[in-house]
């Protein structure tokens, strides 16, 4: 593996009972790469975060994180190594405050330097940091659990789909805030079905179906692939 290798993911399987969500997925993410992850729904996305987090044992295969194995760690070891994720489906402590939330996620992680004031000044919800999370609309949601991840000060953010259900400036307020965290240094591995989201935080994307890559390479390309299109359009 090349050392400028963050994240690599080795013919990683994953079986629900006889169910195989992951069919073998190998990928590697480097060291300050943004990479987008799409595919239909169902392909096994969310599954490869969970993987990768913590959240599930892998069936087979390997991840490293910095050259260490991470497969099958908790997932606060994972995010202790450096490795942090959002949540497709955000669920904050809703009747706690947006600042008490931020404060939960620092007080479970190690070492972190960052602060909540600066938290929630960067995600633009300082004036609402009195108010029960449950209170916040969606993009709030969102960026207040981007702020739970960020506590815990990743080398590496794994975003499940922060874009689904925002209004176009949302996402594009939303396309900074990760584009300014990679300028800080953050690796990231980026699901998204919105490709116009895809094209302004990623560089390269792999597309997934059925637990499988179909391609690896610009996100314009794959629009061309034919395997590609075939999975899009022919299914
Ligand atoms: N905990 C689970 N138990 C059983 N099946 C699951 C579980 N998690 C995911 N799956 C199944 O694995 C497949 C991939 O799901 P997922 O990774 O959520 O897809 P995606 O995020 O690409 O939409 C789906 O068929 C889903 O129903
Ligand atoms: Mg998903």
């Amino acid at each position: 593996m090349s050392s400028d290798v963050m994240l690599q993911v080795a013919a990683v399987e994953k079986s629900f009972g006889g169910f195989q969500a992951l069919r073998g997925v190998s990928l590697d993410v480097a060291q300050g790469q943004a990479l987008g992850l799409v595919g239909p729904n169902g392909s096994g996305k969310t599954t490869l975060i969970n993987v990768i987090s913590g959240i599930y044992r892998p069936s087979a295969g390997h991840v490293r994180f910095l050259g260490r194995q991470i497969g099958g760690l908790t997932s606060d070891r994972v995010s202790h190594l450096g490795i942090n994720r959002t949540f497709q489906v955000p669920k904050p402590f809703g009747s706690l405050t947006v600042r008490q939330n931020v404060d939960v996620a620092l007080s479970h992680s190690r070492r972190s330097r960052r602060k909540a004031e600066d938290i929630l000044a960067f995600l633009d919800l300082a004036a609402m940091q009195d108010r029960e999370a449950s209170s916040l609309n969606t993009a709030q949601q969102k960026l207040l659990d981007l702020g739970r991840a960020l506590a815990t000060d990743p080398r590496m953010l794994l975003v499940d789909e922060l874009g689904a259900g925002l209004s176009p400036a949302d996402l594009d307020i939303v396309a900074a805030k990760l584009n300014a965290l990679r300028q800080e240094g953050i690796t990231m591995l980026v699901v998204e079905h919105l490709l116009g989201f895809l094209a302004k935080v990623t560089d390269d994307v792999i597309v997934m179906n059925a637990g499988q890559e179909i391609f690896y390479g610009k996100l314009e390309a794959a629009a061309e692939d034919p395997k590609v299109v075939e999975v899009f359009l022919g299914g």
